[in-house]
């Protein structure tokens, strides 16, 4: 019963009835099995993130806000000194934005959580209390985001029109509609049909494991396709337009995504389809001047070599590189789309006046 208000809701993660632990669905696991966790210990509440039972640039933000929380609380159960419990608040949340270094919604978070931790004067107890409210307001705000990123999506396509998407960018992976499958599931509700194409998204799949399966309990149609068939789905005329989700936008406009990612921009500028970039202004680092900028993860080459198979499909040994994400230069994409509005190139100036504005301090 509690299952199903949680999956009517499309909510895939938030703070245990007691408020004492961070529950969500096992990424890792679908779409085989739904198997719901809740975790309290430091280095499970890390784990997680690190080995995407919880994934997506807002999903880790959320995650990472609930996790300091429950630290938090537990702490403040043992009576503890102010000035040591905040020195391990600290320490914690370095701990947490250290597990995945691409993503720049996830340091975003913890940091707000910090700051209103350090305007507030008091015993742990109070400290605890206030964290509590600003954990469940960074989630609350990124599903009015998701909402918000949809309407604005929305408008850029027609009735009928076919989708390619890249990596998951859904609920799962940010809240309610997600960012880039967002204005498909808006769609949806108010009966405009999109058809998405979805790659499958090597190595690890997030395209065919939870695209596919995200779409497919709300209806949408939905094609799966291998990573190097998307020029031929572009090539066939069968997609108007690209919807990929954001890691970290730079303030030249260049974005990390999904590996992967930059290959398809490329393709979709030789083929003369509308490339649209969807994600949060938590999103947007103005600190970061262009895509080399970016830090990018990477991850162990057995995702590579025998992940997902019954046996190792490459020699023992063999070399691999696995970055788990790119950079899609500014110049590939025609659009960043973000709950304050649609930013145009050119991304420098676009974007500047977008945080501005959504910060309140626009003249
Ligand atoms: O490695 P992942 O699965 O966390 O990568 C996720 C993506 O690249 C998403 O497109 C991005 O985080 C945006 S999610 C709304």
């Amino acid at each position: 019963m509690e299952e199903t208000r949680w999956k009517e809701k499309n909510q895939y993660l938030g703070l245990t009835e007691d408020g004492r632990r961070v529950r969500l669905l096992d990424q890792s696991q679908l779409p085989n099995r739904e198997v719901w966790l809740e975790l309290e210990e430091q280095e499970e509440l890390a784990e997680a993130i690190r080995t995407l039972r919880v994934r997506g640039a807002p999903a880790i933000g959320v995650f990472a806000a609930y996790a300091l929380y429950v630290l938090a609380r537990r702490l403040a159960d043992r009576a503890p000194v102010e000035a040591a419990f905040r020195t391990r608040l600290r320490e914690w949340a370095a701990g947490l934005a250290a597990t995945r270094p691409t993503a720049v919604n996830l340091r975003w978070a913890l940091e707000r959580m910090l700051a209103r931790a350090d305007r507030t004067a008091g015993p742990p107890e109070q400290i605890v209390q206030v964290l509590e409210r600003e954990c469940r307001a960074i989630h609350r705000e990124d599903g009015e985001m998701c909402r918000r990123i949809a309407e604005h999506g929305l408008t850029l396509v027609g009735e009928g029109d076919g989708i390619l998407t890249h990596c998951n960018a859904g609920a799962l992976a940010a809240s309610r509609y997600g960012t880039a499958l967002g204005p498909i599931l808006l769609g949806q509700e108010r009966g405009k049909k999109l058809r998405v194409f979805a790659d499958e998204t090597r190595p690890l799949l997030q395209g065919a494991r939870l695209t596919a399966w995200e779409l497919a309990r709300a209806g949408v149609e939905v094609t799966l396709i291998c990573d190097n068939m998307a020029s031929m789905v572009m090539k066939n005329g069968w997609v108007q337009a690209c919807f990929v989700g954001c890691d970290r936008v730079a303030a030249n406009g260049d974005t990390a995504n999904k590996i992967g990612t930059s290959g398809l921009a490329v393709l979709a500028r030789y083929y003369n389809v509308p490339f649209y970039v969807l994600g949060p202004t938590s999103t947007i680092d103005l600190d970061c001047p262009t895509g080399a900028d970016i830090p990018i993860e990477e991850r162990d080459g057995e995702e590579i070599r025998s992940l997902w198979y019954q046996e190792p499909m490459a020699p023992a040994g063999v070399r691999c590189w696995d970055p788990a994400f790119d950079v899609t230069d500014h110049s590939l994409i025609s659009a960043i789309v973000t709950e304050g509005g649609i930013c145009r190139p050119p991304f420098g100036e676009s974007l500047r006046e977008l945080v501005s504005r959504e910060k309140g301090d626009a003249p």
